[in-house]
């Protein structure tokens, strides 16, 4: 395989300029050696040039420092007793040492860590902590309020610089600073109660020079009867406070939303009903709110909107379940889920590109890059038995199937992973057991690497059975240190008996970490490939940090 390991981004930056700066000088010096006659002065002049070359390349490389890159261990846990956890993983860099670090959030009743108590909290109160991202020590603790509805960091506008996170918990929506873990302001949150997760940002409305979001209240599980139209109110991401007036978005049985960026940059809200997705623009919706914007609108989608509602209908279905937005491409396309299929939606001609059959999924798709187009692939995994999945990747040109494998699987099914590689190509991660193994090995579950150029094989990883809540790869430093966090314990959302809590546990591994203790299990027929073989093309990955 040509699996030439890429130089450019694993090297150090400042050491390609060191070089650089060497060689020039000394072509110089070389050159002055070639002059003819030379005399006394000339001499001189020449012994200068050299020592001045000398003091140069001393310069560089000795007393300019090099950059100190943080050691990190390849392996670490941060584990929490009596303590209940969600399905929220994010990774920031919150202490600035250019390692991003894991920002998780915990149901915590164990009094004698004091955690809760220290801000005057009823146990149990929930925890928003970041963990270092080289070594899993806490960097800092934020007690708030329980109940857990909804939370998510990276929101622009709540920090001083930078990005926060936004809590929905108990009747408050609180903003914590990702690098201190300050409560940066806390607001009711009784205008917006329903929904899960139901938050959009948006750029600076209220001209205070941070951006700011708003939250869309909608009803999943009411009735036609009873269903209210969906709500959208803003907030000023700096202070916490409404802004402009309260908008109904008028459609019903809305039960989830995306948010999306035409190719020319006009910024959509996508709303999935009942009977299909919508669309409607945010300038569309900040001017119902009595808002003025600057924000764009898509020539071809304002034509197709209905005059009143500024709807656009973008795909009728009853049976719609999904809509995500695939990543990395330059016209932005929409994967669409239903009930028994998978399709492609160009949204500049508003077209499927492509549809294909499929059972219930299991898990969230997954992309990346498995053949050589450059279009990113789709790993989705299908129920087919009651213990069965059919684990599938889908060609993101053409929908046509371009590997699958059946594997068992248990609940909870954590979404499976890819990280992309310098080589173009991205590694997957995908949970399960393999069938062929016998009753002993149902306490383990399985973690399985597949590598896109060697697919028939994968690598195992067995692990004792764990109830894993959270699972996330990432790259944890600028193209290098690949590695996977999984977040294990009890669900805080399922109200446990507080005396029977097992312990939290985050831990992380380096993927390359879990390859010598992998065992190799084949695919389909027969392949020459050995053991040894797959493991060395895992050793020599590089990763890359562009999203596609
Ligand atoms: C992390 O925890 C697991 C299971 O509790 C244990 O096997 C492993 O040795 C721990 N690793 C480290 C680095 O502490
Ligand atoms: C909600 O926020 C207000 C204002 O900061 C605060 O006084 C109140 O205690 C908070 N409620 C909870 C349950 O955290
Ligand atoms: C998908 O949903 C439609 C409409 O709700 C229903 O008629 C159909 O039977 C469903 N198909 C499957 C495979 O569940
Ligand atoms: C996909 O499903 C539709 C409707 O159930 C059916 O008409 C079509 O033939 C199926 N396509 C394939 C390739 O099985
Ligand atoms: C698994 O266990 C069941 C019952 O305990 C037994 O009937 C079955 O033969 C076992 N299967 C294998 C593959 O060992």
């Amino acid at each position: 395989m040509a699996d030439a390991p890429g130089s450019g981004l694993e090297a150090e930056p400042l050491k390609g300029e060191e070089a650089e700066g060497g060689v020039s000088k000394k072509k110089s010096c070389s050159e002055k050696l070639g002059l003819p006659h030379l005399t006394g002065w000339r001499t001189a002049a020449l012994l200068l040039s050299l020592l001045l070359c000398l003091a140069v390349v001393f310069t560089f490389s000795f007393i300019l420092p090099c950059p100190v890159r943080p050691q990190y261990f390849s392996t670490w846990n941060h584990t929490l007793p009596d303590a209940a956890t969600y399905d929220f993983l994010a990774v920031e860099d919150t202490n600035e040492d250019k390692v991003l670090d894991v920002l998780f959030i915990y149901k915590d009743s164990e009094a004698s860590r004091n955690t809760c108590l220290s801000e005057d909290f009823s146990i149990p109160c929930l925890v928003l902590t970041a963990v270092d991202g080289t070594d899993g020590k806490a960097l800092w603790e934020r007690p708030l309020a329980a109940e857990l509805d909804w939370v998510e960091c990276g929101v622009k506008g709540l920090g001083r610089q930078g990005t926060g996170c936004l809590v929905a918990h108990a009747d408050n929506l609180t903003a914590v600073d990702k690098k201190t873990g300050v409560v940066r302001w806390q607001r009711s949150r009784s205008t917006v109660l329903n929904g899960n997760l139901p938050l959009i940002s948006i750029q600076d409305l209220n001209a205070d020079k941070a951006d700011d979001f708003a939250i869309l209240s909608y009803n999943p599980d009411a009735t036609s009867f009873t269903s209210v139209p969906s709500e959208l109110v803003f907030f000023s991401g700096q202070s916490g406070d409404q802004i402009g007036l309260k908008v109904n978005v008028d459609l019903y049985e809305v039960f989830g939303h995306q948010q999306f960026r035409t190719a020319s940059g006009a910024p959509y809200l996508l709303l999935l009903t009942k009977s299909g997705l919508y669309a409607v623009s945010l300038r569309h919706l900040t001017a119902l709110a009595g808002l003025k914007s600057e924000l764009k609108e898509e020539k071809s989608w304002k034509e197709k909107s209905d005059k009143t509602t500024g709807l656009i209908s973008l795909y009728q279905s009853d049976s719609l379940k999904r809509v995500m937005v695939v990543p990395g491409t330059s016209s932005p396309s929409l994967l669409v889920q239903t009930n028994s299929s998978v399709s492609l939606l160009h949204t500049d001609k508003l077209k499927m590109a492509w549809s294909t059959n499929t059972s219930d999924l299991l898990s969230v798709p997954t992309f990346g890059q498995f053949d050589k187009d450059g279009i990113p692939d789709i790993l989705i995994e299908e129920k087919i038995g009651r213990e069965t999945k059919r684990v599938l990747v889908l060609s993101g040109s053409s929908g046509v199937i371009l590997w699958e494998m059946n594997l068992l699987f248990w609940t909870p099914n954590p979404r499976p992973a890819s990280v992309l590689t310098l080589n173009t190509y991205s590694v997957f991660m995908i949970w399960g057991r393999s069938p062929s193994h016998d009753n002993q090995t149902n306490q383990m579950h399985s973690s399985f690497l597949l590598h896109p150029r060697y697919s028939q094989l994968l690598l195992e990883r067995r692990n004792p059975a764990q109830n894993i809540i959270s699972f996330k790869a990432t790259l944890f430093e600028r193209g290098r240190h690949a590695g996977y966090l999984v977040l294990t314990g009890p669900d805080g959302r399922e109200h446990a008996e507080l005396s029977e809590m097992d312990p939290v546990i985050l831990t992380k591994r380096k993927i390359k970490g879990d390859v010598p203790d992998s065992t190799v299990l084949r695919v389909g027929a027969e392949s020459a490939v050995g053991e040894k073989e797959v493991k060395e093309a895992f050793y020599r990955l590089r990763f890359s940090d562009a999203l596609f």
